[in-house]
């Protein structure tokens, strides 16, 4: 079990944020979260109607996360709306269990405030406590806001998968492996 105590941010508005471990009230919070995340399309490979997480997985995912000693399922709440989600996990066997991976949405109407940033640093603290000594994620090349916030936390680029998204004729993306170590 991941034990985190709830941190209270303000962003950049003043608005006041809780960033906190998944709880099971959050799953449908968590699902509208991410289906305003795949309508926007910013930093997505799926399109919006190709993909789904529905209902019932998103609980189990809560459970498995929040049970697990090496994972964690990070929330960023107002009002008891979710309008962020980290998500992380680490290797299955021995000897990938030092390191792991992890997904980051912002809802649309809340990017560029913080959010992202407190996920972030909250995942960051809670790893270097549990031992976990590698963070790494898989990013777009054309999510620039992400790539910033990658760049300014230190993390740099491991490797690039060339061309791997296809928009559309001659409109590609390559997919950036980056990580920090810890
Ligand atoms: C990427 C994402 C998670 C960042 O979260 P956020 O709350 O929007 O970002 P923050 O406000 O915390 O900003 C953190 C940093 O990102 C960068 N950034 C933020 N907005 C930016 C923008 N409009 N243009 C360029 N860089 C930007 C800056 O470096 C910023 O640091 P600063 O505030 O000190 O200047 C969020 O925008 C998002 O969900 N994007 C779509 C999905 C995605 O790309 N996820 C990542 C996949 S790996």
């Amino acid at each position: 079990m991941s034990v985190l105590p709830p941190t209270n941010i303000r962003l950049h508005s003043g608005i006041e944020v809780s960033i906190r471990a998944a709880e099971l009230r959050d799953a449908s919070g968590i699902g509208a979260l991410i289906s305003a995340v795949y309508e926007n399309g910013e930093g997505t490979v799926s399109e919006a109607n190709e993909f789904q997480w529905p209902l019932q997985s998103i609980q189990q995912s809560v459970e498995e996360h929040g049970s697990a000693t090496n994972c964690l399922m990070l929330v960023a709440v107002i009002d008891s709306a979710v309008i962020g989600l980290l998500k992380f996990e680490a290797g299955a066997g021995r000897r990938v269990a030092h390191q792991g991976r992890f997904g980051l949405w912002v809802h649309p109407s809340n990017r560029s405030g913080g959010v992202g940033r407190a996920l972030l640093s909250t995942l960051i603290g809670w790893a270097r406590t549990t031992g976990i000594e590698c963070i790494r994620l898989t990013v777009l090349s054309d999510a620039t806001r992400a790539i910033n916030l990658y760049r300014s936390i230190g993390f740099e680029i491991e490797g690039t998968c060339r061309r791997e998204v296809k928009y559309a004729p001659e409109s590609y993306a390559d997919q950036i492996h980056m990580a920090p170590f810890l």
